[in-house]
């Protein structure tokens, strides 16, 4: 067995002579003590979510038919006839969902932690663009299955769209690729789902990757840091280790919600029917909840500028710190922010 594994070592030496030195210096490159702790784990864990996403999305694209017709009845049969197409269907749900919180956990631990700080403003708005596309990926997954729902999300999605000032209808008709949501919509969000989102977020990523490689990650140092304990270990194996641990976890979680909550379909869309209650999924309640309890015009306003002060939060955040050093201002705000988001999200859960 040994011999083998000489053998092809030495094979693989000479057909790519990719200096051993190389992989050693890209694989041991020194990581902070303080990221032993799992919410500064929480990059790695999005990363390998998202992999599961790749994988699973990949095998769902052998079955799904998108076009109006046909979509319904396609999840329909990779639920209930494929072999295995349920445990793919399932795994591919709940790991997007997973995907979504640890991608917001993980801009709250940037945020806590004033990581998106000088010189790291570029990578937060790097972030914030993979953010907004990680959004976009749930939206137009759910609207693919088109049962009743998910049309009409898409629907609701598309009229709110419409008052963006300016450029509203314009957007609106891209989005549709028409008048209405049809055959042309199901098409757009299909290659937006499978191929645009994908390559953004891959694009978007590597950059995120490079940036924290070149700029390393903020150090810090907590009080129940011991004194004498090493201030850095090596990438590999300590902290790979450590994020292998974690999506052995997160393998276990996913394998308990696929078998005790299996992804399930609802009615077949009906342009004609109107359901009695619309919702979207949870990570848009604050929106929505927003967006009912303001008008059309001041709701869609707001939600943008919502998203442009996340976006450029390292400038304001730097202004804040000139004027009031040392006052904890941007916590306390990050603090209101999220309290406002949960209160939202569950008001709009219990209606
Ligand atoms: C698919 C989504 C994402 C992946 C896979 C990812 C991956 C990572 C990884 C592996 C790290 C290293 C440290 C850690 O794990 O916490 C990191 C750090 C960082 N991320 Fe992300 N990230 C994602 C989304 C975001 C978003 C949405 C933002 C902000 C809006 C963001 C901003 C940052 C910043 C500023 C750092 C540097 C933190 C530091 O220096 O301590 N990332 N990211």
């Amino acid at each position: 067995m040994k011999k083998r594994l000489d053998q092809l070592k030495a094979w693989l030496k000479t057909s790519a002579p990719i200096p051993e030195e190389f992989f050693r210096k890209v694989s041991s490159e020194p990581v902070p003590h303080h990221l032993k702790r799992w919410w500064f784990c929480l990059g790695g864990t999005a990363a390998y979510l998202f992999l599961i996403q790749v994988i699973t999305g990949l095998l769902l694209t052998f079955y799904y038919v998108p076009e109006p017709g046909h979509a319904y009845d396609s999840v329909y049969r990779i639920t209930y006839e494929i072999p295995f197409g349920w445990v793919i269907r399932s795994i591919h749900k709940w790991s997007s969902h997973l995907f979504i919180i640890a991608v917001i956990l993980h801009v709250f631990r940037v945020f806590f932690t004033g990581a998106y700080r000088k010189p790291r403003e570029l990578n937060w708005m790097i972030g914030c663009g993979i953010l907004f596309c990680v959004l976009t990926f749930g939206f137009t997954g759910y609207s693919l299955i088109y049962e009743q729902l998910s049309y009409w999300g898409a629907t609701v999605a598309a009229n709110l769209t419409q008052n963006v000032p300016l450029i509203g209808e314009y957007l609106a008709r891209f989005m549709r690729g028409g008048d209405t949501v049809e055959e042309n919509t199901l098409t757009r969000f299909f290659i937006f789902h499978i191929a645009l989102l994908p390559l953004a977020i891959t694009i978007l990523l590597t950059i995120h990757i490079t940036l924290i490689r070149l700029l390393g990650v903020t150090e810090l140092r907590f009080e129940d840091d011991r004194e004498h304990s090493t201030s850095h270990v090596p990438f590999f194996p300590n902290h790979f280790l450590r994020e292998t641990i974690i999506a052995s976890c997160i393998a276990l979680v996913i394998t308990f919600l696929v078998v005790f909550f299996p992804a399930g379909l609802g009615l077949p869309a009906d342009p004609f029917v109107t359901p009695a209650h619309i919702k979207p999924e949870w990570y848009f309640y604050f929106t929505f909840r927003w967006l009912k309890i303001s008008s059309l015009t001041v709701g869609v306003l707001g939600t943008g500028a919502a998203a442009a002060l996340l976006v450029f939060w390292p400038f304001i955040d730097r202004k804040i710190e000139k004027h009031f050093p040392g006052k904890d201002i941007s916590i306390w705000l990050g603090i209101i922010a999220i309290a406002t988001l949960l209160v939202f999200t569950v008001w709009e859960a219990l209606v």
